[in-house]
């Protein structure tokens, strides 16, 4: 175990290894990764109900706080807390004292103020979720919905659940990450995924631009041109373009980059004929992904949006029990002394 997930291990699990906070993938096994899928499986029937709700949460307040724009992370956050039947607040941040000049520790400490058990967090700087998480009162959740370019757990998990049902497992599996990697907090979290599960191959195709520097240190495949990334492949990934977190100019144009890394249909053709396509969304079609293609048969992609309920419900049920379980542990070791 690296440094990094000692570190990470210790912050988001209790003493008996159960989830108390879900910050990043890294020093999560493989036993709690499946543990995390199998719990969303048995959620996945909740949303089919015509009363989608169960009583896990009840009583609970989450509150959503997005320093970023969301749609799809955001909206199945709140469904989820619903659905596990917590009461959420959904912080405006436009509109709160945030646009003040407050800071995210002043906000902080007011939202615990108010009894809330749970932060769903998503913020520009990579790092925030962790913060919070240290500097929180104990007893209080902290769920990474997105922070910076370093992680967006939930998404990994939503895309892992989606893979296994489409593919039954990860042993043997070939899965191709393409696009803009070097900014893809997603991308960050999928490969450490599919790693812990056991896929047998990681690739990540894109431009020399898009990569990180240190692009062989995540233990991947790296390839330059499409044609060879996506030959045998059962998954490709999509990632969007993200113009809001570039410097400068990392591509000719939009158009080139279509030309040589946008998944149309030819390009489709080459990969197993049973490879089926994902993309954490927003798409921009036309740019990374042809419409005939996001639309077509083999993708997957509303599939993920509607795994991102059960994966979040799943999350944040553990963490909440895990939570519990620690502060009964606190207060039985006070007790003893
Ligand atoms: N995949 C994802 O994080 O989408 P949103 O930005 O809409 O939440």
């Amino acid at each position: 175990m690296t440094d990094t997930d000692a570190f990470s291990s210790s912050i988001q699990l209790t003493a008996d290894g159960r989830l108390k906070h879900f910050l990043t993938l890294d020093g999560l096994d493989r036993e709690l990764l499946t543990d995390i899928l199998d719990t969303a499986d048995s959620f996945i029937e909740v949303g089919e109900r015509t009363i989608k709700k169960v009583p896990l949460l009840r009583g609970r307040t989450v509150v959503n706080l997005f320093f970023e724009s969301s749609t799809r992370t955001r909206s199945t956050f709140e469904l989820a807390a619903k659905r596990l039947s917590a009461d959420v607040l959904n912080l405006d941040i436009n509109t709160s004292a945030t646009s003040k000049g407050e800071t995210l520790s002043d906000t902080l400490l007011n939202l615990e103020a108010m009894a809330s058990d749970m932060f769903v967090v998503r913020h520009s700087q990579s790092g925030a979720a962790h913060f919070i998480a240290e500097t929180v009162t104990p007893g209080v959740a902290i769920i990474n919905a997105g922070d910076g370019r370093h992680a967006h757990p939930t998404q990994a998990m939503l895309d892992m659940l989606t893979i296994r049902q489409h593919k039954g497992g990860f042993a043997g599996l070939r899965v191709a990450i393409v696009g803009d990697i070097l900014h893809s907090r997603v991308a960050r979290s999928q490969i450490r995924a599919l790693h812990t599960l056991g896929a047998e191959e990681v690739r990540v195709i894109a431009p020399a631009t898009l990569l990180p520097r240190d692009v062989e240190s995540l233990g991947c495949k790296v390839e330059y041109d499409m044609a060879r990334g996506l030959k045998d492949l059962d998954v490709v990934i999509m990632l969007r373009l993200q113009r809001e977190r570039m410097e400068g100019a990392l591509l000719p144009s939009e158009r080139e980059f279509y030309k040589l890394y946008g998944l149309s249909q030819d390009k489709l053709a080459l990969a197993k004929p049973d490879c089926i396509v994902m993309h954490p969304g927003p798409i921009n079609r036309g740019v990374e992904i042809e419409s005939a293609v996001a639309d077509g048969p083999q993708s997957v992609i509303l599939n993920q949006v509607t795994n991102g309920i059960a994966v979040r419900m799943a999350v944040m049920s553990m963490a909440m029990s895990g939570q519990v379980a620690e502060r009964s542990l606190a207060a039985t070791r006070e007790v003893q002394s």
